[in-house]
C-alpha cells in the first residue's frame, strides 16, 4: 500500500446539474475524498462551481484533458492553476513541448493566483475507449500496452506528476516509472457492485495493492442512496 497524505479516493461528479453536484459535495467529507469535475460539469457551471466546492472545503481534480498548441495549453493551465485546483489533466499525446508548457503554466497560474502550491499535472495516455483498431487507423504501429508505456514515459520525462491509467495497467507502469510518479485509476468497483459500462474493473483494495495512488470512483458513490456511508465504507475497506 502506498503512502498518502489522506484519502486516495476521488469522487467523479459526473452531472451537468450544479445543484446536484453541490448537494452531493455537501454530503461528502473532504477528509475522505477529493472531487473530480469533468468537461460536462465544468461546461455547465465553470469556475464558479469550482469556487463553491473549495468553499465547502473540498479539493478539486479538474479533468478537462487539455490538448492543444503549447501556448494555448500553457495559458489554459495557468487559469486553472489560479483557481487553486489540486490536480488537472492534459493529453500526453500533445507532445513534449506541450507538456512542458503545461508545467510552466501551472507555476505561472499559481503565482498569479497567490497560491503556494501549484496543481498536480496528470497526463492521459491512451483513452481506454480506444482499441487496437483505432491505433491502426491512426497509423500507430504498436500494441496498446506499448503505446501507453511510451506515453507514460514521455509524460514522466516532460515534468508531469503522474498519469491516468486503468487499474489493470498499474503493475506494469509501476515497474517502468519513478517511484513517486502518480498513477490515478478509474474503473474501480467495490466487490459485488454493478460494473455499469466499465469492462475491466478492480476493487479499491486490489487497485491500491497493485500500486495505484488515487482511485477515481463515480457511480458506486454518486448513485448510492447513502453516498456518505458508501464513501466511509469504501475508505474503511482500503
Ligand atoms: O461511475 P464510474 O466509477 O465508472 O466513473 C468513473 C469516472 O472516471 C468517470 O468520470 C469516467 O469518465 C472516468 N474515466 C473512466 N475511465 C477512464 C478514464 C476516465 O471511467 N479510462
Amino acid at each position: 500500500m502506498r503512502h498518502h497524505d489522506r484519502s486516495p479516493v476521488i469522487i467523479a461528479l459526473d452531472t451537468h446539474e450544479p445543484d446536484q453536484a453541490l448537494s452531493l459535495a455537501r454530503l461528502l467529507d473532504p477528509e475522505l475524498c477529493r472531487l473530480k469535475v469533468g468537461k460536462e460539469l465544468f461546461t455547465a457551471a465553470g469556475p464558479a462551481l469550482v469556487k463553491e466546492l473549495h468553499s465547502l472545503g473540498h479539493e478539486v481534480f479538474l479533468d478537462l484533458k487539455f490538448h492543444d498548441i503549447p501556448n494555448t495549453v500553457r495559458k489554459a493551465v495557468a487559469v486553472a492553476a489560479s483557481l487553486g485546483v489540486w490536480m488537472l489533466t492534459v493529453h500526453a499525446s500533445g507532445g513534449r513541448v506541450m507538456l512542458e508548457a503545461a508545467r510552466e503554466g501551472a507555476l505561472e497560474g499559481a503565482t498569479r493566483g497567490g497560491i503556494d502550491r501549484h496543481p498536480l499535472l496528470v497526463a492521459v495516455t491512451l483513452l481506454t475507449s480506444l482499441g487496437q483498431q483505432d491505433l491502426d487507423d491512426m497509423g500507430i504501429q504498436r500494441t496498446m500496452v506499448e503505446q501507453v508505456q511510451r506515453l507514460a514515459s514521455l509524460a514522466q520525462g516532460s515534468g508531469m506528476d503522474g498519469v491516468v491509467c486503468s487499474a489493470v495497467e498499474v503493475a506494469g507502469l509501476r515497474a517502468l516509472l519513478r517511484k513517486d510518479f502518480l498513477l490515478i485509476t478509474p474503473g474501480i468497483r467495490p466487490a459485488g457492485d454493478s460494473h455499469h459500462d466499465q469492462k475491466r474493473v478492480m476493487t479499491p483494495a486490489e487497485a491500491m495493492r497493485a500500486g495505484s495512488d488515487y482511485l477515481v470512483i463515480g457511480r458506486p458513490v454518486t448513485r448510492s442512496s447513502h453516498p456518505s456511508e458508501r464513501l466511509t465504507a469504501i475508505c474503511g475497506a482500503l
